[in-house]
């Protein structure tokens, strides 16, 4: 097990490391310089666009890594894109028609939840797209056709690697469904380009370590935490909050920004921590609006901003700065996240709990 994990102390810490590589595997042998090649949705590729819905369906962080794809693809493909936690979806027995795609995406492609919603939405006669890590899966046989996310083996219990690869895969399934539209071109080739660059990014990302370090040693007995953040970055403020609730077992939520008047405020005072994503895209003038109401309400703030706007951002000398490198809008999410890993690897260390196995958590949750 020593030998696997290399220099590592654990798997997790290996594996939010090992993102620059396992993108790149990700990518591997798909990006050409005016589109993508996935040779698993060819076939149903006219199927795919011509529905009147894409619906993407999954459980935990691979919920959230559809949710960061979803403005993105209903952006390339125009067709609608609606979201499905699988269990509630099965709850509720909800619509599913002929004429929907349903994508189904899952690390281990044996999520008990995940399936039993797939075979619900074959019986109403759906494409089922599966995204899934695990060749051979349950996923990967039962759907009709898919993108294999090819991050490599996972083993820590807290998805890391394959967030990210998950959100790179459904990227390049979003410019192939867009693949036949003029209009746009120029944005598709720049989302490549923000591909190809992206495993540099990530490496420059990693180098905030000891900083995430530093930031953990300072939130080791703070009760709680809060992460806002919108558009492209809604879904990181879900899947930052998750990592630190799962293995710091802290109580951690992520909010839409959006929302904050609506409830969040009422709990902002001087002590409880809470992270702004506000780097840089269409949202971010709102996000500066967000922090200088928490500033004005006192709240103990942690912006997260693209490089060198930390000056201009921070309201106060009291207001801690995540500065990352900036990349194409819609792909900031698989920037911004490794942070948010990293935080929560070293308060789980330094808060003394297990990494690799939380408490009460499986790998994989093969029954409902
Ligand atoms: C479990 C794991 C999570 C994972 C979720 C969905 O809860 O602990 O890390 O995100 O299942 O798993 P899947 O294999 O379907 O992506």
């Amino acid at each position: 097990e020593q030998i696997k994990k290399g220099h590592y102390d654990h798997f997790m810490q290996k594996e939010i490391h090992e993102q620059p590589h396992s993108l790149t595997t990700t990518m591997r042998g798909r990006l050409k310089d005016h589109g993508v090649l996935l040779g698993g949705l060819k076939e149903h590729m006219k199927t795919i666009r011509h529905s009147r819905r894409i619906v993407l369906i999954g459980c935990g962080t691979s919920y959230n890594a559809a949710l960061a794809v979803r403005p993105f693809l209903e952006e390339l493909s125009s067709i609608p894109v609606t979201m499905e936690l699988a269990s509630d979806l099965l709850d509720r027995q909800g619509p599913i028609y002929r004429e929907d795609t349903a994508v189904f995406v899952s690390q281990s492609g044996e999520t008990a939840d995940t399936l039993l919603a797939l075979d619900y939405a074959l019986e109403n006669g759906a494409m089922c797209v599966g995204i899934t890590n695990t060749v051979g899966s349950t996923l990967a046989r039962k759907t009709h056709c898919g993108v294999h996310v090819n991050a490599g083996c996972e083993i820590g219990v807290a998805s890391t690697k394959a967030y990210t690869s998950q959100i790179v895969a459904m990227a390049m399934m979003a410019l192939a469904i867009g693949d036949d539209r003029i209009s746009t071109k120029a944005r598709r080739e720049s989302i490549i380009y923000g591909l190809s660059d992206l495993p540099n990014k990530v490496r420059e990302v990693l180098k905030l370590d000891s900083e995430m370090k530093a930031l953990a040693e300072s939130l080791i007995d703070a009760q709680s935490l809060l992460v806002f953040g919108r558009g492209y970055n809604y879904a990181t403020a879900l899947e930052g909050a998750l990592k630190v609730k799962e293995v710091a077992l802290m109580h951690s939520e992520g909010m839409l920004a959006g929302e904050m008047k609506h409830g969040p405020l009422a709990l902002v005072d001087e002590t409880l921590p809470i992270i702004v994503i506000a780097t840089h895209d269409a949202c971010f003038s709102k996000q500066q609006s967000v922090i200088q109401q928490l500033h004005a309400r006192k709240g103990r703030l942690i912006v997260m901003c693209s490089k060198g706007a930390s000056s201009s951002v921070c309201p106060s000398e009291f207001c801690r700065a995540i500065e990352v490198p900036q990349v194409i809008d819609c792909l900031q999410p698989v920037v911004n996240i490794i942070p948010l890993q990293l935080l929560a690897y070293h308060l789980t260390v330094l808060r003394g709990f297990d990494v690799d196995q939380p408490r009460n958590l499986a790998k994989s949750v093969t029954t409902q």
